[in-house]
């Protein structure tokens, strides 16, 4: 089991440095927030996808390698 991300809309406020940090893992609507769909990343993008989660100021994106941590 890979690295997991789920975002969390509530918590998102729309800072975009998930974006600016994995550009290729995390997608802004068009409002500017995280749409990124749950989804499993494949190993070449795990450290945007790291990078992204740890550079959002509302933590609002969750990283997990646990398939039974369902956030
Ligand atoms: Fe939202 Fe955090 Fe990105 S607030 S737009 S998930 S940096």
């Amino acid at each position: 089991m890979g690295l997991q991300i789920h975002v969390d809309r509530e918590s998102c406020t729309g800072h975009a440095q998930c974006l600016v940090h994995g550009p290729d893992v995390f997608v802004l609507d068009d409002e500017g927030f995280n749409c990124a769909a749950d989804q499993e990343i494949a190993p070449a993008y795990e450290a945007q996808a790291t990078a992204g989660a740890h550079a959002c100021p509302e933590q609002a994106i969750k990283l997990t390698t646990d398939p039974t941590d369902t956030p």
